[in-house]
């Protein structure tokens, strides 16, 4: 099983599925790939902001893939054509052998359309696909991240750094602690000046406690087996 990185919080899981989460590709100034060369069998979204939904609908509709997302966004990208499942807090689904379980995230979410925003929850999402994957979507730090690793046990956790929007690197590191993944990957960083940061002091803070974190570069991947 292999994990690559396309920047921001864009990440493919490539398992017996294909998974492509939060694919922000247009508009993301460190994305290394155009949405055509995106060949997924599922795409799934943490919450509706433009750089999480971002190209969602359309990779569904290339690839005649699987949206999964929150219940609103769902019947949101099915008006759109696309083929979706909802889901929502605590639940999941199945498709073939990955299964992909809802879990909260704390943040806000709206879905951007023709100048007002449609409201939603913000999510993090659990897939299973052979090693288990956290990917903790948009939020600040919380203390159930302790249960969602407790219940879940991830191998690995993505987790935002970048500060402002979300948690920042110090919280981060917090939070890897809270979840226990063996493998933690920063994400939400870098893509915008209002979230720089850098990942090597992340790196350094967890390495400190004892937490291994693994810096990916946009269009880097890391194998699972
Ligand atoms: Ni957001
Ligand atoms: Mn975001």
């Amino acid at each position: 099983m292999k994990l690559r990185y396309l920047g921001h919080s864009c990440f493919v899981v490539e398992g017996s599925e294909r998974i492509i989460i939060d694919p922000f590709i247009n508009g993301n100034p460190l994305s290394p790939v155009s949405v055509d060369e995106i060949k997924v069998d599922v795409v799934a979204v943490t919450h509706g902001h433009r750089d999480h939904l971002g190209d969602a609908i359309e990779i569904a509709k290339n690839n005649d893939a699987t949206l999964v997302a929150i219940h609103e966004i769902a019947v949101y990208a099915s008006s759109k054509g696309a083929r979706a499942e909802g889901i929502n807090m605590g639940g999941g689904i199945k498709i073939g052998d990955t299964e992909i379980i809802m879990v909260q995230a704390w943040h806000s979410s709206g879905i951007d359309e023709a100048n007002y925003e449609i409201a939603t929850s913000p999510a993090a999402l659990i897939i299973k696909a052979g090693k288990t994957i956290y990917h903790a979507g948009d939020t600040a730090l919380f203390s159930d991240m302790k249960l969602i690793g407790e219940l879940y046990g991830p191998d690995v956790a993505l987790l935002p750094i970048g500060g402002r929007y979300t948690m920042d690197a110090r919280q981060a590191v917090k939070a890897a602690e809270m979840v226990g993944a063996a493998i933690n990957i920063p994400m939400h960083y870098n893509t915008f000046e209002a979230i720089r940061q850098d990942p090597e002091e992340f790196r350094r803070m967890a390495e400190e406690r004892g937490i291994k974190v693994v810096v990916l570069k946009p269009g880097e991947e890391l194998n699972l087996d």
